[in-house]
């Protein structure tokens, strides 16, 4: 829907808002535009714990605050043309932390789909999701297969999870199927080339990230498609993921836009 057609309804409906012309207005100017829109954007959406501790808050509303944040930037990057959004909901790693907010994370696929997925089905997004589901809660799981079962058709943004991923492992995992592959004689050791292996990754299929977002300040990885990410260009904010902003992706894909890419060459 065209920006004058959402003022249109607007008008129509009297609920235009000074607000809300403020708002369009600076989101037309700093939209990208052009060619060269990442076709495949990866953000590691982190700080939510801390946006919540200097508001005197408990770490959950920091994540329940998050989670509006995944709604605002999937239909951001869709609207600018963005092929493939994955988000690091979940490390491998995060199990690490007290019970109580595992428990937290792990019930939010659910609320978020439940509050967003016929909207998603409507944008013609497809969900998909990227990790291990061994040790996932069942009502986590049922969630998110849900909502990948009623958008695998769709053919417009793809919305990747990563959700209990962590890369070593999804390296090793594929490191071990080749293994097995040539113990059985199905594949020769020396045949194997780099898209033998890319094939056996979670992320199969998809192309690698064309840009990588970190929020919070942090400057690492922390175990987040260390394959995918090698020829990717990073983006970091020290924005606290619950406050990230269409204008921060916007942003982040303008300075992407002015990157030169060489993958080695010239
Ligand atoms: C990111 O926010 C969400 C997850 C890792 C699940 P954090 O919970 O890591 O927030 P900080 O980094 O502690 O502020
Ligand atoms: C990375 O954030 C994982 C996700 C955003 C899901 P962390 O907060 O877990 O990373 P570290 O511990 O600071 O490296
Ligand atoms: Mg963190």
């Amino acid at each position: 829907m065209s920006i004058f057609s959402r003022w249109l309804g607007k008008l129509r409906f009297g609920v235009f808002s000074e607000n809300d012309l403020k708002r369009e207005q600076v989101k037309t100017e700093n939209e990208p535009t052009g060619e060269n829109i990442p076709r495949h954007v990866a953000i590691i959406m982190d700080g939510n714990g801390r946006w919540a501790k200097a508001r005197g808050l408990p770490r959950i509303a920091g994540h329940h605050n998050g989670m509006k944040t995944v709604k605002r930037i999937t239909k951001a990057a869709d609207r600018v043309g963005v092929k493939v959004l994955t988000l690091y909901a979940f490390s491998t790693e995060n199990w690490k932390r007290p019970k109580a907010e595992v428990e937290f994370l792990m019930k939010l696929p659910q609320e978020f789909l439940s509050l967003e997925l016929d909207e998603l089905v409507e944008n013609n997004v497809q969900v998909r999701m990227m990790g291990n589901r061994e040790l996932l809660p069942d009502h986590t799981l049922a969630a998110v297969e849900e909502a990948v079962r009623k958008t695998k058709d769709n053919t417009g943004l793809i919305l990747n999870f990563a959700l209990n991923y962590g890369s070593r492992i999804e390296m090793v995992d594929a490191a071990k199927e080749l293994a097995r592959q040539a113990a059985a004689g199905i594949i020769q050791p020396d045949a194997i080339e780099e898209a033998d292996f890319e094939r056996l990754l979670l992320s199969s299929g998809l192309p690698d990230p064309d840009l990588l977002i970190r929020t919070s300040g942090e400057l690492r990885l922390s175990n987040f498609m260390l394959w995918q990410l090698a020829y990717s260009e990073f983006w970091f904010t020290d924005v606290y993921w619950p406050e990230f902003s269409e204008q921060h992706l916007f942003d982040a894909i303008r300075e992407y836009q002015r990157r030169a890419r060489r993958y080695g060459g010239l």
